[in-house]
């Protein structure tokens, strides 16, 4: 049976992600399109709500993304944000002009608790703050559309003509800036577009796994698993489907964590899976001896990957799919999602185009990263996989400045392991979203017991982020960068310094190397 589908029409707007997200977490399945998409189409997907996101533009710049009056006839309940809500009144014979003062920020908003919109969520107050970020406005309403909420420069922070059942706010409701925005939304999908909410993990997998077995039939699937959250939630939802059919091919390129190798086949020995573990450290480690360059280290070890994937993938003979651990901000952020191609944003440098299969499976495809744990946890992952922090593709490789040698990977794996532990050990470990330890090349000299030193500098990284584009170095306590401190250099061997990173990104990076 098909979800109750609300869309999010997209004029360019930086929150149309947001925007689908907070959708499906009033539990209502959600999909963002391009405003461009055909009003058949639409027709077709039979949405119960639909939603104009905000964009850069101004309705009155001829390049600005604009809409046809026929969505309206539709008799689907819509609800325009920012721009959106510009677009509704222009399109309809209102007046949009630029403000005389922008608007930007939070800002006090005073909602009629008499309109359809506010009115059908009694614990909605009277004002509140909403955020705002525009520079044009509505000045005259379309026939027919009523004031629902006001602000002290904008007479039309929300209006609406519920005959027609169109809705339109000028602040942004998905942010979280705003308080009762998510109510607002709720409000939006539960009472104006009758939704129900029938949009959760538990029903995704059982849908996905009756799809996946019908797709497959008898076929043989492959997966590469680099422990990673998307390719084990991905193994899992596949396992509990085709069960022995799989094959997952883990390569351990040897710049894992400590332990990690280890602990990704056990928490997968369980599952009914084929599991191979390709151990290719040396293999790794013999070719980038001597490299010291970031580039050429990550060049090596994406070839090399393939290579390994190749080889394991040739041993199993003909494969009819190939799982992808594809995940919705990639398909949004590609635009079309054209499923055939295989990305390369995957892990070290994508998967061979050389190993013949069939088709390709996504089955993550319409996922949000939140929405893959939660899968992750339904399907009875171990938190271990589904909380990991994000770990690159290359590895411990991007973690050691320079030459790599296995004696400078020993002494990072312990001292990363130390202030993984010590960082666990202070409640701190889902409040940094990554944390790791980075072995410099820069060596300098103390004194330990009576002796002088001159060993390496080690650096501990943690940054709170939300994207992983920007990020922020995280405020760990002084005292448990201490314990941390303390403990590296007693029991790592050849570490005498330890620096924190403090420097965000931009402009740094998040991995020094
Ligand atoms: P940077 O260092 O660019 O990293 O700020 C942003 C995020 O991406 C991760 N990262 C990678 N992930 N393969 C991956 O799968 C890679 O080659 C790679 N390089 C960086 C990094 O850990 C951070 O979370």
């Amino acid at each position: 049976m098909q979800n109750e589908l609300v869309i999010v029409l997209d004029f360019g707007g930086q929150y149309n992600q947001l925007i689908a997200r907070r959708v499906r977490e009033c539990g209502v399945y959600c999909e963002v399109r391009s405003y461009k998409t055909p009003l058949d189409e639409i027709k077709k997907l039979a949405p119960k709500g639909i939603i104009f996101t905000g964009g850069p533009n101004s309705v009155y710049d001829e390049s600005s993304p604009h809409i046809g009056k026929e969505i309206f006839g539709l008799g689907i309940p819509i609800l325009g944000i920012c721009y959106g809500a510009q677009l509704i009144a222009y399109t309809l014979g209102g007046k949009v002009e630029t403000c005389t003062v922008s608007e930007y920020g939070k800002t006090e908003t005073f909602y009629n608790k008499h309109c359809r919109l506010f009115g059908s969520d009694p614990e909605l107050p009277a004002s509140a703050v909403s955020w705002m970020s525009h520079t044009d406005r509505v000045t005259v309403l379309p026939e027919g559309f009523t004031a629902a909420a006001h602000t002290k420069d904008c007479p039309f922070a929300a209006f609406e003509n519920t005959d027609r059942n169109i809705y339109a706010v000028q602040f942004h409701p998905e942010v979280n800036h705003t308080q009762y925005g998510i109510r607002m939304l709720n409000s939006f999908v539960k009472n104006i577009c009758y939704c129900k909410g029938d949009w959760n993990m538990r029903n995704y997998a059982q849908k996905t796994i009756e799809q996946i077995r019908e797709k497959v039939g008898n076929g043989k699937v492959l997966l590469a698993l680099s422990g990673g959250v998307d390719s084990s939630v991905a193994c899992a939802l596949l396992s509990k489907a085709v069960g022995d059919q799989l094959t997952c091919v883990f390569v351990d390129h040897g710049f894992m964590r400590k332990n990690e190798a280890d602990e990704v086949e056990e928490a997968f020995r369980d599952w009914n899976v084929k599991f191979i573990r390709a151990d290719a450290s040396e293999r790794f480690i013999s070719r980038l001896e001597g490299v010291s360059e970031p580039e050429s280290k990550r060049k090596i070890i994406g070839e090399e990957f393939i290579r390994v994937f190749e080889e394991e993938a040739k041993k199993i003979g003909a494969v009819d799919f190939l799982v992808q651990g594809t995940i919705y901000p990639d398909v949004i952020e590609s635009g079309t999602g054209d499923a055939a191609v295989i990305k390369s944003h995957h892990n070290v440098g994508g998967l061979p185009d050389c190993v013949d299969f069939k088709e390709i499976i996504e089955p993550l495809r319409m996922l949000f990263k939140d929405e893959v744990r939660k899968l992750g946890e339904e399907l009875g992952l171990p938190d271990y996989l589904v909380w990991r922090q994000p770990f690159p593709g290359p590895g411990l490789a991007i973690r050691i400045i320079g030459d790599i040698t296995r004696e400078k990977l020993n002494i990072l794996r312990d001292a990363d392991l130390i202030f993984r532990e010590e960082i666990a050990a202070a409640g701190l470990d889902r409040q940094i979203n990554q944390y790791f330890a980075v072995l410099t090349d820069m060596r300098s000299v103390g004194v330990m017991g009576d002796g002088r030193t001159y060993d390496y500098t080690l650096a501990l990284r943690g940054v709170t982020t939300t994207d992983f584009m920007t990020a922020d170095f995280a405020r760990i306590p002084y005292d448990v960068l201490e314990k941390a401190s303390i403990r590296i250099v007693n029991e790592v061997g050849n570490i005498n310094r330890v620096c924190y990173d403090i420097t965000s990104k931009p402009p740094a990076t998040i991995e020094w190397e």
